[in-house]
């Protein structure tokens, strides 16, 4: 396999020919741009479809050349770079591969883009929930026994979508079966591998859902490789599904003004995985080992190591999660996000001899977890998936939700209510309320007691107003 950086070698050369700028982006190589100077510094890279710089959305040049090589890196039949994170990539994936009032298959604890993807298509999901993992205290993968259970009452599903790892960093154990599974009755098998762009660069980390088998995977390299945000992956490896589709509905959903900042910054990524040896594997997980063991010689402090090497949780009994991110922030440390019970890191995907801030983190982390002696301890419920259904079907379409009247009414009187609006507490990140889906008692106690134990929500709520959206009856 070629190693180089097409994209980043045409811009390069671009540069070189010292242009002037009579085109778009309006800041004419940033000259007349007043943002700060390392900002600037990146503007003139900041180029547009000129000529000999190939297009975005008919590739026959450098972004054609790159493309190829993000195939060939990941294994896959046909790969794209996407401008938009795999929230393009999701929803591209969705409208390939399903129709309107069709069913799918879609692991309850899916990204917001998923359940976005379905109301735009017009699909008819089926919900599997996932099970609890006690010892990161989170919501992970759905049990192959589940898959089963719901393929065998739904022979007529159009795809199954499933997200593995977890932002947490749970791979799921099953996934191979799990495919092989639905690949016997002709369904493709979509996964949102957002946090798993990094698996492929070693055999020491995790296996890829491209290499058990999935058809389309999107990746964000934004999230754990060194790509800029928004810049992100999709991959085919499928005789189920037509790649000519996925690129007709991607230059739909895509800009026609790609960034070329994104663009280069994803072939670097690529060629960063390309490139990634054992060697930087090896040295990268001593790196992690030693540093884990460090932490662990802090009074009250628990670490928790996940399946993916670069996903690390803290915990002190006693404490939130916030108060711990509140706390490692005061001292200048930055966590992914916190839940009730711990803080998630991640950590950069080093190679040989690249040196990482490990032992100021370990001082200030250190002094977080000393400081929170002064501060309230809190009981902290123990979160469960209590009582959520394995398998769930709406009551109503989001096509027949779209013709309904809608209310906000004091959640107290929602029981036996349609819900119009998601409701997703955090943890454990699974939808709670998904738009026309009853709310029964027990759902509703659910949210008080998250509530009373200070949990966070996502979703369209006012749940500070005590407000839930319901269907009007
Ligand atoms: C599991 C999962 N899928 C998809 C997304 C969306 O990715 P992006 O931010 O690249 O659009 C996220 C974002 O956090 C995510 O966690």
């Amino acid at each position: 396999m070629r190693i180089g950086r097409p994209l980043v070698e045409m811009l390069k050369e671009f540069m070189e020919k010292q242009p002037t700028s009579f085109h778009v982006p309006g800041h004419k190589n940033g000259m007349i741009s007043g943002l700060p100077k390392g900002i600037q510094g990146a503007l003139p890279f900041d180029l547009t479809e000129l000529t000999g710089l190939d297009d975005f959305h008919h590739p026959e040049g450098a972004i054609y050349e790159a493309e190829k090589l993000l195939a060939e890196t990941y294994g896959a039949n046909r790969s794209f770079f996407l401008v938009n994170g795999s929230t393009v990539g999701n929803l591209a994936m969705i409208y390939t591969t399903c129709k309107r009032n069709e069913k799918v298959i879609v692991q309850r604890n899916a990204h917001k883009s998923i359940f976005h993807g379905l109301q735009l298509v017009g699909a008819k999901p089926i919900y599997v929930s996932p099970e609890w993992d006690e010892k990161s205290r989170t919501a992970t993968h759905v049990p192959l026994s589940t898959l089963k259970e719901v393929l065998s009452i739904h022979r007529d599903v159009k795809a199954v979508i499933l997200t593995s790892p977890t932002y947490y960093g749970a791979v799921s154990k099953e996934l191979k079966e799990q495919i092989a599974l639905c690949h016997e009755l002709g369904i493709p098998v979509l996964v949102d591998e957002a946090h798993g762009a990094h698996f492929t660069a070693s055999r020491r980390f995790p296996e890829s859902a491209l290499e058990v088998g999935a058809d389309m995977v999107v990746q964000s390299a934004h999230k754990t490789l060194p790509a800029m945000t928004m810049a992100s992956f999709l991959h085919i490896k499928s005789n189920l599904v037509d790649s000519e589709r996925v690129n007709r509905y991607l230059r739909m959903l895509q800009s026609s003004s790609p960034s070329y900042l994104l663009l280069a910054s994803l072939d670097d990524a690529r060629h960063y995985v390309q490139t990634y040896s054992e060697v930087d594997a090896n040295y990268l997980l001593e790196k992690r080992k030693q540093w884990i063991e460090a932490l662990r010689s802090i009074p009250s402090l628990q670490v928790i190591e996940m399946d993916d090497p670069l996903k690390v949780l803290l915990r002190v009994p006693g404490y939130t999660g916030f108060q711990l991110k509140e706390a490692l922030e005061k001292r200048g440390l930055y966590p992914e996000l916190a839940d009730l019970h711990q803080v998630l890191l991640i950590l950069p995907l080093l190679k040989q001899g690249q040196i990482f801030s490990f032992a100021d983190a370990r001082i200030s982390i250190k002094e977080a977890v000393q400081s929170l002696k002064t501060a309230e301890k809190i009981n902290i419920l123990p979160t469960t998936l209590k009582e959520i259904q394995k398998i769930s079907i709406p009551e109503y379409s989001f096509d027949e939700l779209e013709e309904m009247k809608v209310e906000w009414i004091p959640y107290v009187r929602a029981i036996g209510k349609v819900s119009a609006s998601m409701v997703i507490p955090y943890p454990p990140g699974i939808p709670l309320f998904i738009p026309g889906e009853k709310i029964t008692v027990s759902k509703l106690s659910q949210l008080e007691e998250l509530i009373a134990a200070g949990a966070s929500f996502q979703g369209d709520h006012r749940l500070e107003e005590k407000l839930l959206c319901v269907v009007r009856s």
